[in-house]
């Protein structure tokens, strides 16, 4: 289990009139993330995710707050070490070394975590066909496409076996086609058995993958539940109309409800069933940067 209590980061910085001035990043942020799920923070840019995955996995300090895996602390340096062999991380940016070749890279990095010759061997073979990249060992990394990319830094951070997984946007700019096979991957590593935390820009990721959802906007947390209680809650059915140049709705909790709301419109009114992208502007008031 994850626990965060009251984290908070803060940048400083000069603002407009060159004065220094403190940016807040991620204010007050709780939550418990439990074992075996597959966790999703979603947000506009800006919110406050990437920062939130780097002092979870402890590449950046937080200004203030805690962070406790299984009741352990990040803060004590006995713990730290063990929880570092706990977590893998896959970053928003690519950041392999282009010159090498897919196996030179994961072999560099297995030896980051002392692991002996044969074991390096054994496990970066068997990574690679974890993640259908085992017939371009030996080409350089400048080679592969977008969504091979991801999956090369997908299995380099699976290499010391954690039981923790964070993936920053993993599907960030690639193709529909390329995204549905990360995701196939990321389900098939929750179903054997590791903690899933992804962060992700792409509301339909979110509703497609994750058990639970937190939303976050300007460094806070608005609310965390499940997509379906989420749509539940907020209501089932969208009525949508247009007015002038803004799309306009409203979520019910019944066909019925919205039926007799469209009588009252005095537009081109359509239904459909709701989604967690009208969930997240209801409660977001916004779309900017989605
Ligand atoms: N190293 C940094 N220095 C100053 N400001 C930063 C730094 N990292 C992030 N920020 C600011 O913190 C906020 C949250 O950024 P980030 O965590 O990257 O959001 P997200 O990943 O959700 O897009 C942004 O306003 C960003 O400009
Ligand atoms: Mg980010």
């Amino acid at each position: 289990m994850i626990e965060v209590k009251n984290l908070r980061k803060t940048f400083s910085h000069k603002d407009a009139k060159n004065k220094k001035a403190e940016k807040v990043a991620v204010d007050n942020l709780s939550l418990t993330i439990g074992t075996g799920e597959i966790f999703g923070l979603l947000g506009p840019n800006g919110a406050g995710k990437t920062t939130t995955i780097r002092m979870l996995t402890m590449l950046t300090r937080p200004t203030s707050g805690e962070i406790l895996y299984d009741g352990k602390r990040i803060t004590d340096t006995d713990d730290a070490r063990v929880i570092r062999q706990m977590i893998g991380v896959v970053p928003q940016n690519l950041n392999f070394d282009q010159d090498l070749t897919v196996g030179e890279n994961l072999e560099l990095h297995a030896r980051l975590y002392h692991m002996g010759k044969e074991e390096r061997e054994t496990r970066i073979r068997e990574l690679l066909e974890y993640v259908e990249l085992d017939n371009v060992i030996n080409d350089g990394v400048r080679q592969l496409s977008g969504g091979m990319k991801r999956r090369l830094l997908i299995a380099r951070a699976l290499i010391h076996r954690p039981k923790i997984l964070f993936l920053d946007e993993p599907t960030v700019a690639l193709d529909p086609q390329v995204r549905w096979r990360i995701w196939e991957l990321v389900r098939r590593l929750a179903e054997d058995g590791a903690t899933v935390l992804i962060t992700t820009h792409y509301i339909e990721e979110a509703e497609e993958l994750c058990e639970r959802v937190a939303i976050m906007n300007k460094g806070r947390l608005i609310d965390v539940d499940t997509p379906k209680n989420f749509i539940a809650r907020l209501g089932r059915y969208v009525v949508e109309w247009r007015d002038g140049a803004h799309r306009e709705f409203r979520l019910f909790d019944s066909r019925e409800d919205a039926r007799h709301f469209i009588a009252t419109v005095d537009a081109a009114a359509s239904i459909r069933k709701s989604n967690l992208e009208d969930v997240f502007i209801e409660l977001t008031g916004r779309k900017e940067g989605l």
